[in-house]
């Protein structure tokens, strides 16, 4: 009898801890929760700094400050103007925040940040048109279908594919390092190919298509170490297309592996076999998987260091962006079947758990950001440990696609 009682109380035990600890925390609606209130005083503070906040009545010169980027020593709010690489985030943010709630007063918000960076759209100077006009026009037009956004999204992937140097198949990242390289690709620029597949999506050039896969199969080649690190910076001869230099601009040395340029990989190989179908793109991912996953010097939370060859590990700053762009990589990643699906989606439900747990702000501080400890580039002095707009856009974007997946 007594031996029964044990076995009763042991089986319901379990049974409560199974389902009682899934059920008792929806971290997906904690987190949007929490953003919510977060955001509006992070439009709050960024409208006291504009004195009328985005206001876009003005002829747009792309130079006004007007979206928030990161905070400063002293905790205050940083923001950059349309041309800054980063300026697509935040309206994405408040995009991500209507496609959760439903709620017209996000969309409101989302098209207020996102129309003052239209002119960008005819910016021939830098690769960057995939954060800027991608997240902010490509989010609202995937959400409301505004038709001028449509026309945005293709002309800006016009102004990016007049970077692409056919000798090389690279679209050319930076234009402002011309004393240093001739044609410098960063790995990031991978992440930029997402516009170039909409505008080919939504106007059947297959011009668009073409640069986007060439750059893939030539970073594919020429980026990656035999164990699919990376490094940052290839530079190239735009009239024989050899590689003049591999460098690293934003990681601790030439021959290091930059976390945030490993997750942009994962991200943007992820995002590559989604829009062509081709499993060697997907192979690439779950190799650079594997790097990032096995990697010695990874710690325990998932959350790893600004660069995984940094010589002060462990006492060297996290990049929590690193770790939110692999985490949103990671959950479409885990729709791709095979034998490590199961296996990327626990791993990125840790990030988003620990992110969650220890990462987060408290609320209506750190600027109106959601998560602490990014680090922009060490090896330049510049943002360490600090909140960063793009660590909370991927995560958010997480957030969506593990509540897609089922919570
Ligand atoms: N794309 C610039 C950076 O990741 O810092």
């Amino acid at each position: 009898m007594k031996t029964l009682t044990v076995s009763f109380f042991l089986i319901t035990t379990l049974l409560l801890q199974s389902c009682g600890t899934e059920k008792t925390r929806d971290t997906v609606a904690e987190n949007f929760d929490f953003a919510a209130r977060q955001l509006l005083y992070a439009v709050e503070l960024t409208e006291q700094i504009t004195g009328n906040g985005t206001d876009d009545s003005q002829p747009e010169t792309g130079r006004k400050p007007l979206s928030p980027r990161t905070a400063g020593e002293d905790g205050s709010l940083i923001l950059v103007p349309a041309y800054d690489w980063t300026s697509g985030f935040f309206p994405g943010e408040l995009w991500f925040m209507y496609e959760y709630t439903g709620d017209p007063h996000w969309e409101e918000l989302a098209v207020r940040f996102t129309s003052p960076l239209e002119g960008q759209k005819l910016n021939r100077g830098t690769h960057d048109l995939g954060f800027m006009i991608y997240n902010s026009f490509g989010n609202g037009f995937r959400l409301s279908k505004r038709a001028n956004y449509r026309e945005v999204i293709l002309e800006a992937a016009r102004s990016l594919a007049s970077r692409y140097k056919p000798e090389a198949k690279v679209i050319r990242s930076w234009d402002y390092t011309r004393n240093t390289w001739q044609c410098p690709v960063i790995i990031d620029n991978m992440m930029n190919l997402e516009l170039l597949f909409k505008a080919f999506s939504e106007s059947s050039d297959s011009t668009f298509y073409h640069i986007a896969v060439n750059h893939a199969n030539t970073t594919m080649k020429n980026h990656f170490r035999e164990d699919y690190s990376t490094w940052h910076v290839i530079d190239y001869d735009t009239i024989t297309g050899e590689i003049r230099h591999r460098n690293t601009h934003q990681g601790y040395a030439d021959g290091s592996t930059w976390s945030r340029g490993e997750a942009w990989a994962l991200y943007g190989y992820t995002m590559t076999y989604r829009e062509t179908g081709d499993e060697t793109f997907l192979m690439q991912a779950r190799n650079i998987a594997e790097f990032i996953f096995t990697h010695p010097r990874l710690p325990e939370d998932l959350i790893p260091y600004w660069d995984y060859d940094a010589p002060g590990i462990p006492d060297e700053p996290r990049d929590v962006s690193a770790a939110a762009i692999t985490a949103s990589a990671l959950y479409e990643l885990s729709q791709y079947g095979g034998e490590k699906a199961a296996e990327y989606r626990s791993r990125a439900d840790t990030i988003i758990e620990n992110l969650t747990d220890n990462y987060r702000a408290a609320l209506h501080s750190g600027a109106g950001f959601l998560l602490l400890h990014s680090t922009g580039a060490k090896s330049l002095n510049s943002e360490i440990d600090v909140p960063l707009v793009y660590a909370d856009y991927y995560f958010l974007e997480a957030l969506l696609r593990k509540k897609n997946l089922g919570g």
